[in-house]
């Protein structure tokens, strides 16, 4: 019976042609003698002009008042229209109603967050989320490519587990047939296993942290892909990094140009993210967090903050004074979603503004040894155009595995990219210990236990190589990516701290 819908994304090989489109309402306006309907298939939107006359009379008045997400097919003639939502417009000669929706509960009012993530069920076929979720598409596809053409071999690693990857803080505890096991936190230890048998390996999928932070930056549930390669040190591990990232970038700017409108993304920025990214130390980043420039930068961005305070009252008391005068509904309508998307902005200008002395205060007693903090990353990345490596940790604030630095021991060989314009940290990575007695130092002075690390020890007893990796989260990377100021809103079913809703 659809054999012969044509996606919206096609019409353009259909001009002056009769198709069939299938989808559902996203608006429809009656106007006398015509009925302006938005459809949504999946593939793109198209606005379709009905005619009273052209279909039926009883057709007619039962699409008038058709609500919205209402799923019809609708046939016409296809009509190049560049004012036109899609380019495409459909002269209606005949339409079916499949299932009429009524009462729709998202209207084009904004919503507080907390309505759509309960509706999250529906809240998917926004055009928001449908942008940020093509663009999930490509960077899982680009990841794939970036690896498979760059010699990797995917090695899928288990999702349950009986060690501990990152903090024993973070495990979800399962009870595995009475056994206690956990949800993975990370697929690097088997990966490690596979790279000493393909040299080059990744795995890709879910990962899960018990993370007690109800940050914009953390889920419980998250999906990160790990490479692994064996015969590699420090620098070439930044460097598969940085190609890494920016061909994400690449394929994204190719592919997603119209979402990244839509959504209005910093498109320019990502267009400056090619290697070389900028390289700082721990210890630098130290200095920088505890100098006087960062104060000023501080200073300086708690200024461009009230006078965007300002600015936006302005614009909220304009609008309110219009909309008490006599005005077109459609124009008031505009003015109440306008105004919540202001009010919105101003809730969240008040924020940065009651934070800035905070971070700055953070910022200046940082110590050395401590791991950097939400905010510190934030600083660090807006003070820079491209990511940044941020290298040599110290060794009591990261992972057991990370290599002790030769030179220094008291720091890591490890790296963390943080994304430019204060996005945060996107990659995780470092060298592994490679040195068995070293590395079993480390597992005792964790306190884990020693039997269920035999299999990871006996990787350093035969044939024990340099190797490394990385994991880069992908709910973070779209975040950045898209502009988005939550990652919840780049995962289809987030799961936070505090809920599981759908
Ligand atoms: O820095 P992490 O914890 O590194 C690891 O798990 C290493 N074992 C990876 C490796 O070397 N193979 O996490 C890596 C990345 C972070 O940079 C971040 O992008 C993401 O995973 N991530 C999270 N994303 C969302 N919510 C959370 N709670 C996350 N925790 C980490």
């Amino acid at each position: 019976m659809f054999k012969d819908i044509v996606k919206i994304s096609d019409l353009k090989n259909y001009n002056e042609k009769e198709v069939t489109i299938g989808g559902w309402v996203r608006h429809s306006r009656p106007s006398g003698k015509l009925i302006f309907i938005v459809l949504r298939d999946g593939s793109g939107l198209c606005q379709c002009v009905i005619e009273k006359g052209k279909i039926s009379d009883e057709l007619f008045e039962q699409i008038k008042r058709v609500g919205a997400e209402s799923s019809l097919t609708i046939t016409g003639m296809v009509r190049k229209d560049e004012r036109s939502v899609g380019g495409y417009e459909l002269v209606v000669s005949g339409a079916r109603m499949l299932s009429e929706s009524v009462d729709y509960p998202i209207t084009p009012k904004s919503h507080g967050i907390d309505f759509l993530l309960k509706n999250r069920h529906l809240h998917l076929r926004s055009q928001r989320q449908w942008c940020i979720f093509r663009i999930r598409h490509t960077v899982i596809n680009a990841i794939r490519q970036f690896f498979n053409d760059n010699g990797f071999t995917l090695i899928d690693s288990p999702i349950l587990t009986g060690i501990v990857g990152e903090e024993a803080g973070s495990l979800f505890n399962v009870d595995y047939f009475g056994m206690p096991a956990f949800l993975s936190q990370t697929g690097q230890l088997h990966l490690e296993c596979a790279a000493m048998s393909f040299g080059r390996v990744y795995c890709f999928g879910p990962t899960f942290r018990a993370e007690k932070s109800k940050t914009r930056r953390h889920l419980t549930e998250f999906w990160m892909v790990e490479p692994e390669v064996a015969f590699i040190e420090l620098p070439g591990l930044l460097e598969i990094a940085e190609n890494f990232v920016s061909f994400i970038v690449k394929r994204v700017l190719e592919d997603n140009e119209a979402e990244l409108k839509t959504l209005d993304a910093d498109v320019e920025s990502l267009k400056k993210i090619v290697p070389p990214f900028y390289r700082l130390t721990y210890t630098q980043a130290h200095e920088i967090l505890t100098s006087q420039k960062t104060q000023d930068f501080m200073a300086a961005q708690l200024a461009d903050f009230v006078k965007t305070k300002q600015e936006i009252e302005e614009k909220i008391k304009a609008l309110e004074t219009e909309a008490k005068g006599q005005i077109k509904q459609w124009r008031q309508d505009k003015i109440a979603a306008e105004l919540i998307e202001l009010r919105s902005d101003l809730a969240e200008i008040d924020t940065k503004i009651e934070n800035n002395p905070k971070h700055a205060k953070l910022a200046s007693e940082f110590k050395w040894g401590e791991d950097l903090g939400g905010s510190d990353e934030t600083i660090i990345s807006l003070m820079h155009d491209k990511p940044v490596f941020v290298t040599h940790y110290p060794r009591q604030a990261k992972a057991f595995y990370m290599k002790q630095d030769g030179d220094n021991p008291k720091v890591v060989q490890n790296f963390d990219m943080l994304a430019p314009a204060g996005f945060g940290e996107i990659i995780g990575g470092s060298m592994r210990e490679d040195n068995y007695d070293v590395l079993l130092g480390k597992i005792k002075e964790h306190g884990y236990k020693l039997e269920n690390y035999e299999w990871y020890l006996d990787l350093r007893r035969y044939g024990s190589v340099p190797h490394g990796g990385f994991g880069l989260g992908v709910e973070r990377t779209l975040a950045w990516l898209t502009g988005e100021k939550h990652i919840r809103q780049c995962i289809a079913f987030p799961r936070m701290m505090d809920k599981i809703l759908i």
